[in-house]
């Protein structure tokens, strides 16, 4: 199996990162890692790239020329895929063009329901019933593009921010490797 250079772009812990690391690991998993752009110099996710001895890259968004040299980049290290993971900055129409359908993102809710930040304390403030993590398609508009894959589980009583967030971050890690096979099954 030819495995599909994939671009993971992170701004934080890069946990879903250190997963799929090790996932891609296996033989049989469609992508391999080859590449890491972070727009944060100090994303503790850097950490895995260097542990893991794949190449990263600050790009700084502030900077007028970013886009091209995110592009520039991808090209270099031959990049068909990407996976957003943590990305906090919002991906251009000119690259969502460019990788039509090759940008995908995990997001800790059950989307539609709860797109944009402060998901866990907003899903308690409205007492929602079950959270999750979906993983879906980048197009133009936020946390929008066709779902591929969702994982849920039913809040209980006891659950604060806290809980939430680990048992969604638990399902994510199972979550984002499935949908990567499924995208994958049919090549
Ligand atoms: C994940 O919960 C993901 O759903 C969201 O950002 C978080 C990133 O966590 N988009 P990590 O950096 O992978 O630890």
């Amino acid at each position: 199996m030819v495995k599909k250079k994939t671009c993971i772009f992170i701004s934080g812990s890069g946990t879903n990162l250190k997963n799929l690391i090790l996932r891609s690991r296996d033989n049989t998993f469609p992508i391999n890692i080859s590449l890491i752009i972070t727009d944060n110099r100090e994303a503790y996710g850097i950490k895995y790239a260097k542990k893991y001895k794949i190449p990263f890259l600050f790009i700084n968004t502030k900077q007028r020329n970013f886009e091209n040299d995110i592009l520039f980049n991808l090209k270099k290290y031959e990049i068909s895929f990407i996976c957003l993971a943590g990305y906090m900055k919002i991906i251009s129409n000119s690259l969502i063009q460019k990788y039509k359908n090759k940008i995908i993102n995990i997001h800790p809710s059950l989307l539609p329901k709860f797109k944009g930040l402060n998901t866990y304390s907003r899903m308690l403030r409205n007492k929602e019933v079950k959270a999750g993590c979906t993983v879906h398609y980048v197009d133009k508009k936020l946390d929008n593009g066709n779902s591929i894959l969702k994982k849920m589980f039913f809040i209980n009583e006891k659950d604060n921010e806290k809980t939430l967030k680990q048992r969604t971050q638990k399902l994510e890690y199972q979550a984002y490797p499935e949908a990567i096979i499924k995208i994958f099954k049919n090549n």
